[in-house]
């Protein structure tokens, strides 16, 4: 499938704010995979399919998890930690990806995990600081992954940890796993 098959199939799947968020990662993911020489058109796949199962129902999620015996942790968590990696299956399973790289960018998209590859590094980042995201610091973690992809990483995941804490909100221990590796 080409650029605008994927948008086409995805577009019926989410809401126009998010539609119009993933076109920001997408531009973000390949403008990241150019600088930092990643295959840009991998990074174009995995932004355009990132976000496809954030609007699936949370039960058909859990449902998908326990039939495919996908990580066991994931039971018990919502939406925000389901819909990374029940959208690599998707993308795997309809889609008919079969790029590694490109299902683990979309599934450890939210999360992050420990040894990510550059692929799964540019999918993160620019997930969180596409043009539409609007927070304070976010201009700081522009400016940095414009300099040092790791640097970068380093400063958004510290970002996301510290954000869960501030807001009392349970951390999935995949991204605990993931902020010990990037800050060692
Ligand atoms: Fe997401
Ligand atoms: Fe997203």
């Amino acid at each position: 499938m080409e650029r605008d098959d994927y948008l086409a199939a995805i577009k019926t799947r989410m809401p126009e704010k998010r539609y119009i968020h993933t076109i920001g990662v997408m531009e973000t993911a390949i403008f990241l995979a150019e600088k930092y020489n990643e295959n840009a058109k991998s990074a174009e796949t995995a932004a355009i399919l990132h976000d496809i199962a954030k609007y699936a129902d949370e039960d058909w999620m859990r449902q998908i998890v326990i039939q495919n015996g996908l990580d066991h942790r994931l039971i018990g968590w919502g939406s925000e930690i389901l819909h990374g990696p029940v959208g690599a299956w998707i993308a795997e399973n309809e889609f008919n990806i079969i790029n590694e790289d490109i299902l683990n960018a979309i599934r450890f998209h939210t999360t992050g995990r420990a040894g990510m590859t550059k692929l799964e590094k540019i999918i993160y980042i620019a997930d969180m600081i596409e043009p539409n995201r609007k927070f304070p610091g976010v201009e700081e973690l522009r400016i940095l992954a414009n300099k040092d992809i790791d640097e970068a990483l380093k400063a958004c995941i510290c970002h996301s940890i510290a954000f869960l804490v501030h807001t009392k909100q349970q951390i999935y221990p995949v991204s605990i796993e993931c902020y010990n590796d990037v800050i060692s």
